[in-house]
């Protein structure tokens, strides 16, 4: 069965919903059986029986074992629907732009409704809007990937719900933070001064984006002190052109002008990675104009392509030229536990900064991105804050951690419970494993594009990404280009698979990433199978 495109939200809703997402609240485990409150309901009794609304106690140990088991039952049946009813979950969402306006009453209920209720309004109008990040059929972007222990991770840090922004304010959240962190800092053989036991140390951002605004905050401060206030506008930062778009809105929300953003050239000779002889060319040219170099950010397994920047003659351009170095790895560090993968981050020796999203590829569930810095001294210059209200005298000894003044905002948190559960859980061999089997399944699949003559394989894959398209025919690139699109928007549509694409050096090029949890060989077979047969429409003489 294929998902209709443009049907009408009412009709595409239709099947999914007839068609078995009824069992994500199956009977078994007594969702349908309302037996929390005798009626399902949070909070005293449902509403529209005219009773008084008993009053709220928002939380209460009995409601939220009976619910929370109920939760967990919901949350596991959705994840076996994912493998075993695929057909019920489209992975890319079809619904219409508004579809859920159309289907939820305009305002909020003034009585309690029962959970049941709601449960059932998430099978019927919040899954079918759901693109689905955790569907072993998912390969689009990077992935999310989310774990049993992440999730228990993330439910205890819930459950306990401290805000650790100062030590005091839970000390077990900072030092387990700073514990945790030294750990994946060793598995991924950090430099001994990104350790807490230097002068640097780790922390959690919410995502890369954050890391490298603080980051870029800090080197900011840092030259400044050594410039003066007023060189602002003579400061310039570099990166290549593949970088993160979080990239140039770190520079601007930090005050760095926008025609100071040196986004350098890259193309197909280094496999898209920056040119360490056009980053030295610019910085020269940069001196001899008075402006001043001051930010590099390098990225380790880019957004588009993975591609990988060389960190060592970049390291040494930056060393030379007093530069803060930061390192963005948000997917392909994940992999650098792996012995085999940790080149790719030689060199990060020479980094000031250093960050992983754990929850692109190291099972940490959403979101959790650890960043790890040379000098923690910087970064605490650039955003300390000492209200008084929080000023307590353990607080301001040098010995604590005050993870207030790491990030932008205060309360944060207790994220590295996950992360800790993560890799005591699984242990860190079974980790570089399942990266190794993502490796390999991404490896299985670039076989099957090399095989097929209508298709090339666009970049060296390093990784677990195969950048791949269509072979332009007769040399002609805007068909090729047009070709692409129409096959990535035809599988999609399908609701079988999600790929997504980028372009490279005016191509338009397809995206395969492998990293969900579920994904097996069986999964990216199905994969190359609905490429192939949706490709068949542009062969003349070939049908699949
Ligand atoms: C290399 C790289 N950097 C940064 C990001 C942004 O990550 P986040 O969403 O955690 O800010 C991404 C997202 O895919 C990425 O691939």
């Amino acid at each position: 069965m294929e998902y209709g495109n443009g049907n009408g939200i009412r009709n595409g809703l239709g099947s999914i919903i007839g068609n078995g997402l009824g069992n994500i609240i199956g009977n078994d485990h007594g969702i349908n059986n309302g037996h929390v409150n005798g009626n399902g309901n949070v909070n005293g009794s449902g509403k529209g029986n005219g009773a008084k609304v008993e009053k709220m106690k928002p939380m209460d140990s009995e409601v939220l074992r009976k619910q929370g088991h109920i939760m967990v039952d919901f949350i596991a049946d959705y994840y076996k629907n994912l493998e075993d009813s695929p057909q019920n979950l489209p992975v890319l969402s079809q619904v219409q732009p508004g579809y859920l306006r159309d289907i939820l009453p305009n305002s909020a209920p003034e009585r309690p409704e029962p959970l049941k209720e709601l449960l059932d309004d998430v099978s019927k109008k919040i899954i079918p809007g759901l693109t689905h990040w955790q569907s072993p059929s998912y390969f689009a972007y990077y992935a999310s990937s989310t774990s049993v222990a992440g999730f228990l991770g993330e439910m205890l840090s819930t459950g306990l719900s401290v805000v650790g922004f100062t030590w005091l304010t839970s000390p077990a959240a900072t030092e387990l933070e700073v514990i945790v962190l030294d750990w994946l800092a060793k598995l991924l053989q950090l430099p001994d001064h990104f350790l807490s036991t230097g002068n640097g140390g780790g922390v959690i951002q919410g995502t890369a984006c954050e890391a490298v605004l603080v980051v870029v905050l800090a080197a900011r401060d840092r030259i400044m002190k050594k410039v003066g206030k007023t060189s602002l506008s003579q400061l310039v930062v570099y990166a290549s052109d593949q970088t993160h778009s979080s990239f140039r809105k770190a520079c601007l929300i930090g005050g760095i002008h926008e025609e100071n953003i040196r986004l350098l050239k890259t193309d197909s000779s280094t496999n898209y990675g920056m040119p360490p002889k056009s980053l030295e060319e610019a910085i020269s040219s940069d001196l001899a104009k008075g402006f001043i170099p001051f930010f590099i950010c390098a990225t380790v397994g880019t957004t588009s392509s993975a591609a990988v920047d060389p960190l060592v003659p970049l390291g040494k351009i930056a060393k030379s030229n007093g530069i803060w170095m930061h390192v963005d790895a948000a997917y392909a560090g994940n992999a650098c536990i792996c012995p085999e993968f940790r080149k790719h981050i030689d060199g990060v020796e020479n980094a000031d900064s250093f960050n992983i999203n754990a929850h692109k590829w190291l099972f940490a569930n959403q979101t959790c991105s650890p960043l790890w810095v040379k000098d923690r001294y910087s970064l605490i210059d650039a955003l300390k804050t000492n209200p008084e209200y929080l000023e307590y005298k353990v607080s301001k000894r040098d010995e604590v951690v005050n993870y207030k003044d790491w990030q932008i905002s205060l309360s944060r948190r207790f994220r590295s419970l996950k992360l800790w559960m993560v890799l005591r859980l699984y242990g860190a061999e079974n980790l570089r494993n399942f990266i190794r089997d993502h490796v390999n399944l991404a490896k299985h699949f670039e076989d099957y594009v090399v095989q097929d003559s209508h298709f090339e394989v666009v970049t060296t894959r390093y990784f677990s990404l195969v950048c791949f398209r269509l072979s332009p025919a007769d040399g002609d690139e805007d068909k090729c280009n047009e070709q692409n699109r129409e096959l990535l928007a035809a599988v999609n549509t399908t609701g079988k698979i999600f790929i997504s694409h980028t372009v490279l050096s005016g191509k338009f090029v397809l995206r395969f990433a492998v990293g969900a949890p579920l994904t097996e060989e069986k999964h990216v077979t199905e994969a190359w199978r609905v490429i192939q047969k949706h490709a068949s429409k542009f062969f003349h003489n070939k049908k699949y």
